[in-house]
């Protein structure tokens, strides 16, 4: 099988490069502005790597459609400061540039998996939530938050119309709070737009303090990534067309912790570091209002739990790693990679 993966020098992009290349004897083609995370894959025959922005390089882009047998297209700014920030580049990027993608999956028959994401059942308030159930529930248009998962929301919903109506085979995956080696940067640290466990990490590191955003009640179930790749290799295997058209959630709903306690467990974990446990001060755990921290235009999720019921019975999948094992991984791999960088 040939595979392109546009953005697969990202946080998923890189992990399911090394799984297929490792696992499989498939043939990976893959764009990204650099390689950096990529390790052995560019070394590898059945690794055809362009370094290159997806704004510049079309003519590739479409070429590689023609050629391969399924897309992924994994380019995206999935960073909440940066939906605050940055909300058009968000819409540019997310939006529009993965829709001319899906439009030549169209043309040119191709299967594209497609990775949508936990926040678009937003503030649903489900107990669980149901990729064919649950409503999709975001805020007002001030709360500039929410465009990331309107953007998300609308390609599943073209994809959606397009393969039900006999022109796309699609399977679209939903991440919910992926967490592992290289999730974000110590620099993406520094400037405060990090994903929660990095940037909770690189504080520790940096002897900042920790701010839990309005007293960090807030919960995620977070989730190991090679937990996650495991399903994400299942769906890209497709035995017998099991997710044709399918909507799958890809979480682990028994890891649930508040923001306070995620905060807790890091921080002790790394007091209990080799290198660290010797450390003349630490990070105080501090509050800080939502506003202060991202601006007026975020507003918080307070739950978000997948209902895993669908990936386990259409992939026969289930999540093995627990909370402490998925945070000390993450957080050793980040000190490992930045030793001596603070
Ligand atoms: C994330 C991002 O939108 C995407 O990466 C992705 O689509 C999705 O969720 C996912 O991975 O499932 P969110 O979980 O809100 O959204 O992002 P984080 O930045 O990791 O924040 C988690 C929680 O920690 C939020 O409630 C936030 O307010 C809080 N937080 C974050 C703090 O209390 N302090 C901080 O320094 C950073």
């Amino acid at each position: 099988m040939k595979i392109l993966i546009l953005g697969v020098n990202g946080f998923i992009g890189h992990h399911l490069t090394n799984r297929i290349l490792s696992q499989t004897d498939w043939i990976v083609y893959g764009m990204d502005l650099a390689d950096d995370r990529l390790g052995e894959a560019v070394n590898n025959p059945r690794f055809h790597f362009l370094e290159g922005d997806i704004a510049i390089n079309k003519e590739w882009i479409e070429y590689h459609i023609k050629k391969c047998d399924v897309v992924l297209p994994l380019v995206a700014i999935a960073t909440p400061k940066l939906y605050v920030e940055d909300p058009i580049g968000v819409y540019n990027l997310d939006f529009e540039m993965n829709l001319a993608v899906i439009k030549q999956c169209v043309k040119y028959h191709k299967r594209v998996v497609f990775p949508s994401t936990s926040e678009v059942y937003g503030a649903c308030t489900d107990k669980e939530f149901k990729e064919d159930e649950s409503f999709l529930v975001v805020g007002p248009i001030q709360k500039e938050r929410w465009i990331y998962s309107c953007c998300k929301q609308l390609l599943d919903r073209v994809i959606y119309a397009y393969g039900t109506r006999g022109h796309l085979e699609f399977t679209l995956f939903r991440p919910f709070n992926w967490i592992g080696p290289r999730l974000d940067s110590l620099y993406v640290a520094k400037e405060g737009s990090s994903r929660v466990v990095t940037q909770f990490i690189a504080e520790l590191l940096m002897k900042r303090p920790i701010a839990l955003v309005d007293g960090g009640h807030q919960k995620r179930c977070f989730t190991y990534v090679d937990d996650g790749i495991s399903a994400l290799m299942k769906i890209l295997e497709n035995k017998n067309d099991i997710c044709k058209s399918e909507i799958i959630n890809i979480g682990n709903p028994d890891n649930e912790c508040s923001v306070k306690e995620l905060a807790n467990i890091l921080k002790n974990l790394f007091m209990a570091h080799r290198n660290h446990r010797n450390d003349k001060a630490y990070s105080d755990i501090v509050e800080a209002s939502a506003e202060s921290y991202y601006g007026k235009g975020y507003q918080d999720i307070y739950f978000r739990k997948p209902s895993i019921e669908k990936a386990r019975k259409l992939l026969d999948w289930k999540p093995e790693i627990g909370l402490e094992d998925a945070l000390r991984m993450t957080l050793d791999s980040f000190l490992e990679e930045n030793r001596g960088a603070v």
